[in-house]
């Protein structure tokens, strides 16, 4: 395991969010679009999941290619929906609907 990659369920069984992180001195070699990919792959066994979520910082360009590499669009900006120190953040979501 090279880093953190999560699954939550939100509200609806229907809608799965995820999140990831992988160990800094890896980064750019592939790891978490080919990590992503394989949970995206699993969700898709499941009929019940119809929506998978993911966010990220607006200047968090790594991240949303991973996304936009695995199907997922931007659908919304959050305003101010994460506190860091004092400051607070955006996140962009992302959402790929299945189709059913
Ligand atoms: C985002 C993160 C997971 C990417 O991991 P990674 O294993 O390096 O990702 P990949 O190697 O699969 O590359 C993803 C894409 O981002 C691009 N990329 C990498 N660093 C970038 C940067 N600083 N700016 C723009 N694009 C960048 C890569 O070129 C690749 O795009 P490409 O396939 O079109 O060339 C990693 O940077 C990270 O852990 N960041 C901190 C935590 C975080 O942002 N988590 C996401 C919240 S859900």
């Amino acid at each position: 395991m090279y880093g953190e990659n999560r699954g939550r369920l939100e509200d609806s069984p229907a809608v799965r969010e995820l999140g990831w992180v992988v160990r800094r001195d890896l980064w750019g070699r592939g790891i978490a679009t080919e990590a992503v990919s394989a949970v995206i792959t699993a969700l898709l066994e499941d009929p019940a999941v119809a929506e998978i979520h993911a966010r990220c910082r607006p200047e968090h360009r790594a991240s949303a290619k991973v996304m936009e590499h695995l199907g997922l669009a931007l659908a919304r900006r959050i305003d101010n929906d994460i506190e860091r120190d004092g400051a607070w953040m955006h996140s962009d979501v992302y959402v790929r609907r299945v189709a059913s």
